[in-house]
């Protein structure tokens, strides 16, 4: 079952009633929807990792509550049997997780947590070995048994994922998940986490600097600034207003800046424009009606007779084949 996540007046001080106490989060107010994809973005120290590790109970508030499902998270009030079903409920990567890697072998690394269930050895294996294939990592016997500490920075980073996935989490919250992996890298592990959304109906919750990953991946954004939530919205309309997106430091994805030109130059992208399909798309149209007006202006001058039906065809072997062309899109 998806759970979503309800965030009420949160309020998050490092070191509360010393000298160095900091507010890192305040006020935050925000929905997360069960089943949606959602990224949190904001600068560097704007507050996205703080208000993460409250998702799973690592960090408590300081004030406000977060609920995730039927399970409630304040300040004064937290079982501890309540934040033991939290952080079954949601899996947290964190921010390089690589880091965090201890166990002599990849099998034990993957295993710690659903060891920590107390599940039998056979039932453990078998998770192992399922969260080890959902991240593309062999399940050979052979590569069970060898050190995480043998592997690419990035297979180490999938280790990690695979940890976090054996615990079946219902949330999964990734913190930077793709920061510092190559793009066959990063192209697998969102087909993996497309994959993992549509068969189990995780809710997914990111944080990305890399604006066009956010395009690609997210139904919803929040932005993070100076520990303030300050803008929320689906991708297409924090990208069409990118001035509010400029005054949190963030620039908009770099083929939503093309359109905004190409729009300026006369094409009919739109701001709304800016994965690589939707431009592609809005290339073809604009070349689709770019080829009809100059077949028409072609067909109007031409001093051949017109031996098609509809406007232009066949008035020219070369516009023929741009008017084929047309059709093919
Ligand atoms: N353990 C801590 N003790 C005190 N202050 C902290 C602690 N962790 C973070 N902070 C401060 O809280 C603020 C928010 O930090 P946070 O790690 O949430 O930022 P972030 O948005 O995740 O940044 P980045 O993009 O660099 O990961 C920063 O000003 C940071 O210095
Ligand atoms: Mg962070």
């Amino acid at each position: 079952m998806s759970v979503g996540i309800s965030i009420e007046h949160l309020t998050h001080i490092y070191n509360p009633r010393t000298p160095t106490a900091r507010t890192a989060l305040h006020d935050i107010t925000m929905q997360i929807e069960a089943a949606s994809c959602t990224a949190i973005v904001g600068v560097t120290g704007s507050g996205k990792t703080t208000l993460v590790q409250h998702f799973n109970g690592l960090l408590k508030p300081t004030e406000g509550s977060v609920r995730v499902g039927d399970i409630e998270v304040t300040s004064d009030r937290t079982r501890s049997a309540d934040l033991r079903k939290l952080r079954r409920r949601v899996g947290l990567l964190f921010q390089f997780p690589e880091a965090q890697l201890f166990a002599p072998t990849i099998y034990d690394d993957v295993a710690f947590g659903p060891r920590q269930l107390g599940l039998a050895e056979a039932v453990i294996r078998m998770r192992v070995i399922r969260a080890l294939d959902a991240v593309a990592l062999d399940t050979s016997s052979e590569f069970l048994q060898r050190s995480p500490f043998a592997l690419s920075g990035g297979q180490r980073r999938r280790v990690a994922l695979a940890g976090v996935l054996a615990m079946r989490p219902q949330v999964l919250v990734l913190d930077e998940p793709s920061a510092g992996l190559d793009a066959e890298a990063r192209n697998e592990l969102y087909a993996r986490l497309a994959e993992l959304r549509a068969n189990d109906g995780l809710t997914l919750v990111f944080i990305s600097h890399d604006m066009a990953e956010v395009a690609a991946l997210a139904d919803r954004v929040f932005v993070m600034a100076g520990g303030e939530l300050r803008l929320s919205g689906a991708p297409e309309d924090l990208f069409r207003q990118p001035d509010d997106l400029i005054a949190c430091g963030l620039v908009p994805p770099p083929l939503a800046q093309v359109t905004r030109l190409a729009q300026e130059h006369g094409w009919p992208a739109q701001p709304q424009h800016f994965t690589p399909e939707q431009v592609a798309t809005a290339l073809a149209a604009g070349i689709s009606s770019a080829s009809h007006s100059s077949l028409s202006q072609a067909a109007s001058g031409s001093p051949l007779p017109r031996t098609g039906e509809g406007p232009g065809v066949g008035a020219s072997n070369h516009n023929h084949h741009m008017q084929g062309g047309a059709d093919a899109e």
